[in-house]
């Protein structure tokens, strides 16, 4: 067997019948009868599984025995033509060799139970599943595409730091990070903690993002992008929220709102399009299974240009549909954020498209957002799609240092750790917009999947981090 090289499944099942080959994987299911068995053989390079045909005058009965679910093996055997229906070729076997065995008494994907809810409690062993191989390799496709996409662009790909002393958003929910010792912690004069003995010497947390370093490199380099783990301690347990996701942000030197509007809709409709045409397998199995629809609505949003309309706008519409008895659990009125009920009424029952929405009141968008001249509303954009509501954050960026600083002052927030910051508009400061995509939320979108925490190896939520 050792002479022979392994073929992953995914090219042996794109093969002509003939020649002796070499497989690996683990046993998905095994079925027959005394004089053959079929075993269903799966190695993650694809959904499907290569069929392998076990002739029972050659093996030894123990050795089949092991041959359960879970179970790991290496098949030696002639790549036949298979007349059964379902695959082109199968492996009838000549030599198999068991890696470990799989007790079907104990393994927990043997249970009858295979809900989306079981297999979070058992989230070291889901990638096994069909469902979690095929969101596994979309993710893998997707995070691909979007290097592709900006490198193709010129765009320099930009590490930008996870431990930061700046809270970009300003929306407080940062997780702290600390050496200190947390029953012994130093105080200042004031009986304030004392951070100047802490690691860092000054206290630090997790990125909630990584724009405001990114604008260091748009403003040098021109164009740049981050992608990289995002943290955020908010306590929302939805199916939209993780205190950890990925997100990519993207960060353009003399682009104003329309050319950022522009890139963000070609970014996303380049990268379902890059899905239709390298994940189809995974995607029809995730179609059949949990969303009829799924492939029907990728393609929807392809062929149209996506709706632009101000907030503004968008609250009368929303009013509108209250005077005419649409139920929103949230009251809604001009100075409100958005819930995603209507979010999704917009996108899914007013326009019937995906929607980018700008010009936000200025009091519920960050600090950095440029000012428009009504002196009550900021050049925000947010992309809303069917199913998901907020994919893409962003605006284009205030420009001019003395209507920053007058917004930073506006807020009380403190200077001290944005003079860095601000150096961008001192020293030859320019036009420049950017924006964030949620990876997890563009997943759930090209998968189809319900539920935040099912397109992600290990969600974190509150109260849940294991593994
Ligand atoms: O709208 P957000 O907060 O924007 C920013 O962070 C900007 N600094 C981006 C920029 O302009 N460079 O977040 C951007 C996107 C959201 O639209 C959403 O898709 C995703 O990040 N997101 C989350 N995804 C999962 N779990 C959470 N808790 C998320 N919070 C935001
Ligand atoms: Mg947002």
């Amino acid at each position: 067997m050792e002479t022979l090289k392994r073929t992953k499944i995914k090219a042996l099942l794109g093969r002509e019948p003939g020649g002796e080959v070499l497989a690996k994987g683990w046993v998905r299911t095994k079925r027959g009868n005394k004089q053959v068995k079929f075993i269903a053989l799966n190695d993650g390079s694809t959904i499907n599984n290569i069929q392998v045909v076990a002739d029972m005058e050659r093996f030894d009965e123990e050795l089949v025995k092991r041959i359960t679910t879970g179970a790991s093996l290496a098949v030696r055997g002639e790549l036949t033509s298979s007349i059964g229906s379902g695959q082109a070729v199968e492996i009838q076997a000549r030599e198999i060799e068991v890696f470990g065995d799989c007790d079907p008494m104990r393994y927990p994907l043997q249970k009858k139970d295979t809900s989306l809810e079981y297999l979070r409690t058992v989230a070291h062993l889901r990638p096994r599943t069909n469902t979690f191989g095929a969101i596994l390799r979309i993710r893998h496709a997707m995070a691909f595409a979007i290097h592709q996409f900006f490198n193709d662009k010129g765009f320099v790909y930009l590490h930008t730091p996870l431990i930061t002393e700046s809270d970009a958003e300003g929306a407080g929910d940062m997780f702290q990070v600390t050496t200190l010792d947390l029953k012994d912690i130093p105080l200042d004069k004031k009986g304030n903690v004392d951070f100047s003995k802490d690691f860092f010497g000054k206290k630090t947390s997790l990125t909630v993002s990584g724009q405001l370093e990114g604008e260091l490199g748009a403003t040098a380099v021109g164009e740049i992008y981050t992608f990289g783990p995002t943290f955020r301690a908010e306590n929302s347990n939805t199916p939209r929220h993780l205190a950890e996701f990925w997100m990519i942000e993207p960060e353009m030197a003399f682009y104003d709102i329309e050319d950022n509007m522009e890139l963000a809709e070609e970014f996303v409709k380049y990268l379902v399009q890059y899905a239709l045409d390298h994940c189809m397998d995974d995607l029809r199995f995730l179609n059949d299974k949990y969303d009829n629809g799924l492939i029907e609505r990728l393609h929807s949003v392809l062929g149209i240009a996506f709706e632009r309309v101000t907030y503004t706008r968008a609250v009368e519409i929303l009013e509108k549909a209250v005077a005419e008895g649409v139920p929103f659990e949230f009251p809604v009125h001009w100075g409100t954020d958005f819930q995603s009920e209507h979010e999704r009424y917009l996108v899914e029952k007013y326009f019937g498209k995906p929607v980018i929405l700008t010009d936000f009141p200025k009091d519920i968008k960050a600090f950095y957002m440029k000012q428009n001249e009504d002196g009550r509303t900021v050049r925000g954009m947010d992309v809303l799609f069917p199913k998901i509501g907020e994919i893409i954050g962003g605006s284009e960026r205030e420009a001019s240092l003395e209507k920053l600083e007058g917004r930073i002052a506006e807020l009380g927030m403190s200077r001290k750790n944005l003079e860095w910051y601000i150096d961008t508009r001192r020293f030859g400061s320019v036009p420049h917009s950017g924006f964030g995509l949620g990876f997890e939320r563009l997943l759930l979108f090209v998968t189809g999947m319900a539920n935040i925490r099912d397109v992600i190896p290990f969600p974190r939520t509150p109260k849940n981090a294991e593994f």
